[in-house]
């Protein structure tokens, strides 16, 4: 065993487990026994790289970006498609194609959502993906090969017999198919999508459209990986008419080849079923995990399809229905500001409620300061809203044509609209200052003063922290310490033996060590790493607070973002009043000696990470290095002793190796560490 006939195997049987999991959703093994076969699959293919072939699972992500795209010139143009509005210019393009054919009978149709993504085409050769591209003008697109193969859903072979889906019409291996779809993202993933990077403080994608294009289209397909897309296949390029004689017979060929084909697809015969099929589907819309925008409608017979023929830019065959559009027209009231779990500052408009899209609105954001100068948004403007299906609904732009002269620009508040504090920018975002006291990120900051690597308060778990704000006991973290059983025992759920159980751990938690204490804080843009530099530098709550931005910036590790966020943290007088409630309350504010290292047995020694590790993530290995009395740092320099090298490391390893540093691998490491 271990040769090419395993490889291969693994490759056919990780191929149809893909298919199970990504496509019908119905996987048959567990996850534990799926990432079994692929370790054995690196494995051998690690012990022999030449049999390593692009199509193979362990390949789906490339290891470095390119320098731009190629292109792909499309063999059959990718047209686009006539749309109708109503009901009656849908029966007029039907009406159209009746007389075009000379027919009196009723046509049959295949009618199909229409996904709201990017229309794409995938190459195989053989039963093999050889590569895709975008749409790009119909006639060339750009070479996203190695984007796509990051996405599950598409096969990277064609099922073979052995694994088909016995449900599907068997067809015979073409020798070469050019497959069309429709890539896209889910609604739930996109709105995560956009959570993540509002933490990292990166700008949110408009809608799931513009997301799945942006995460197609970049140059690093690491990136791409990480994006949640998905496809829909409706179509193929060219046809070998011996094998296929409807539409509706492609559709199922691909079905059976392993491709995610879309479940609410159907036969309508004659235009009056087509019109009841958009009318069905626009119900449903708001249930669908995924942006549709109307139906399309083919010709399910081919030789009908090549009788009708091609535009330039559309077939007759063929015409999309949309739905009403999701944008509306209403009138800006008022603009508001809204103070996010994080702090992040949003501005919405207030508007005249209007329906859009089946659901009445009357708040819609604006993003931040920025897009609300740059759209130039007035209280007293008519503005264009739109809702792209769950996703919130906003501002698109200015009727400027209905402006009377008196609209109200919107001045963008220096402070927290919520708690007064302080706002600071970071990126594009507004952030209230308030930490330990603003109401709208009470929860947020209980929930990190109370966890385990910062104050490390056991049974203070979410749930409660929830009821504990809700209720008004705690109106700051201090006030944890004045938690009693009396106060607990007036909440649901609470009884003597669980009351006393938190208690005793708040008691515990009362001394913490200094980086714990400062990492408590929540101090935007300080974590654990940043706050034991602190502790290191500073020694005490006191000399921090007393540290200026230039002061910080000293510390090698701190840059002016990090600096300024700590000052302006201290400089709330709200924050140094729980400071002093929390000192009054029992807590004993630890001073730590200047400079730490020494003592355990790394000693002296600095550590640099780059890439990822396998077996530990980058936090935790630093804290290991700290535990041990090594310090951990985050920029090339000579005085650098070790750079762990992880996996897809980055710039940071070719600086290192030119300064001729030591690297050493995760295995190294963790013998050095003793794990
Ligand atoms: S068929 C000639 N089917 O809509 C046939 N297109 O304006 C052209 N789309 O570029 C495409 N779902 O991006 C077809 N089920 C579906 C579709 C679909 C979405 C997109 C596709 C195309 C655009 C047409």
């Amino acid at each position: 065993m271990g040769g090419e006939e395993e490889i291969e195997g693994l490759r056919e049987e990780i191929g149809h487990h893909n298919y199970r999991y990504y496509v019908l959703d119905s996987p048959v093994i567990s996850d534990a026994e799926y990432d079994r076969l692929m370790r054995r699959l690196e494995e051998l293919e690690a012990r022999s790289p030449d049999l390593i072939t692009p199509d193979s699972p362990t390949q789906r992500v490339g290891a470095k970006p390119i320098e731009a795209f190629g292109t792909i010139t499309h063999t059959t143009p990718m047209l686009s498609l006539n749309n109708a509005f109503s009901a009656g210019e849908a029966s007029e393009l039907d009406e159209r194609i009746k007389r075009h054919l000379q027919r009196g009978d009723e046509i049959e149709y295949v009618a199909e959502p229409k996904i709201d993504g990017l229309a794409i085409e995938l190459i195989y050769a053989h039963g093999r993906f050889l590569n895709g591209s975008t749409r790009g003008d119909g006639y060339t697109g750009e070479d996203v090969t190695l984007n796509l193969k990051t996405i599950k859903s598409i096969p990277m072979r064609l099922l073979s017999e052995r694994f088909r889906n016995i449900d599907a019409v068997a067809h015979t291996m073409p020798e070469r198919i050019e497959v069309r779809g429709e890539v896209f993202i889910p609604l739930e993933a996109f709105e995560k999508l956009n959570r993540t990077r509002a933490v990292d403080e990166e700008p949110p994608f408009a809608n799931p459209r513009n997301a799945a294009a942006g995460s197609l289209r970049q140059l690093d397909p690491r990136i791409t990986a990480t994006r949640p897309l998905d496809i829909f296949c409706y179509g193929v390029g060219a046809v070998d008419r011996t094998s296929f004689t409807t539409h509706y017979e492609i559709l199922e060929a691909l079905r059976g080849w392993g491709f995610k084909v879309n479940p609410h697809i159907k036969i309508c015969r004659g235009i009056a079923e087509v019109i009841a099929y958009h009318e069905g589907m626009e119900r449903l819309r708001g249930e669908l995990p995924y942006e549709v925008d109307g139906i399309v409608v083919k010709v399910n017979s081919l030789a009908l399809q090549e009788e009708l023929g091609s535009l330039t830019r559309s077939p007759r065959w063929a015409f999309a229905y949309k739905f009403v559009p999701s944008q509306e027209v209403t009138v800006v009231k008022a603009i508001e500001v809204g103070v996010g779990r994080t702090g992040a500052l949003t501005p919405v408009a207030i508007m005249e409620p209007v329906k859009v899209g089946g659901v009445t609105i009357e708040r819609a954001t604006l993003h931040n300061q920025e897009e609300l100068e740059r759209k130039d948004v007035r209280v007293g403007d008519t503005v264009i809203v739109q809702r792209a299906g769950d996703v919130i609904p906003e501002v698109v732009s200015v009727i400027h044509e209905r402006r009377s002269g008196g609209e109200k620009p919107f001045a963008f508040p220096s402070s927290c609209p919520l708690c007064n504090a302080g706002v600071e920018k970071v990126g594009a975002i507004h952030y209230c200052t308030g930490g330990l006291s603003c109401p709208a990120q009470l929860r947020e900051t209980i929930r990190h003063f109370a966890s385990k690597r910062a104050m490390n308060i056991e049974g203070l778990g979410d749930r409660h922290v929830e009821q504990l704000v809700d209720s008004g006991i705690i109106v700051d973290v201090a006030d944890i310490f004045s938690l009693t059983t009396e106060k607990l025992l007036t909440l649901e759920r609470w009884g003597e033996k669980s009351a006393l159980n938190l208690l005793a751990a708040i008691g515990n938690s009362k001394e913490p060590t200094l980086q714990r204490l400062i990492y408590a804080l929540g101090i935007r843009q300080v974590g654990e790493h940043t706050a034991r530099v602190l502790a290191n530098e500073f020694g005490s709550i006191e000399t921090l607070m007393g540290a200026t931005v230039e002061r910080l910036m000293e510390v090698g590790e701190i840059g002016p973002e990090t600096a300024e966020s700590i000052v302006d943290f201290f400089r709330e007088a709200h924050n140094r009043e729980v400071l002093e409630k929390l000192e009054s309350a029992g807590i004993l504010f630890p001073k730590a000696p200047k400079m730490t290292m020494g003592g355990g047995d790394l000693a002296e020694k600095s550590f640099l990470f780059t890439g990822s590790l396998n077996s530990v993530k980058r936090e935790e290995a630093q804290r290991l290095v700290e535990e041990r009395g090594g310090l951990a740092v985050s920029s090339v320099s000579k005085r650098v002793d070790y750079v762990v090298a992880g996996e897809a490391y980055g710039s940071k390893y070719e600086k290192a190796k030119k300064l001729g540093l030591k690297i050493i691998d995760e295995e190294e490491f963790r013998r050095m560490l003793g794990l």
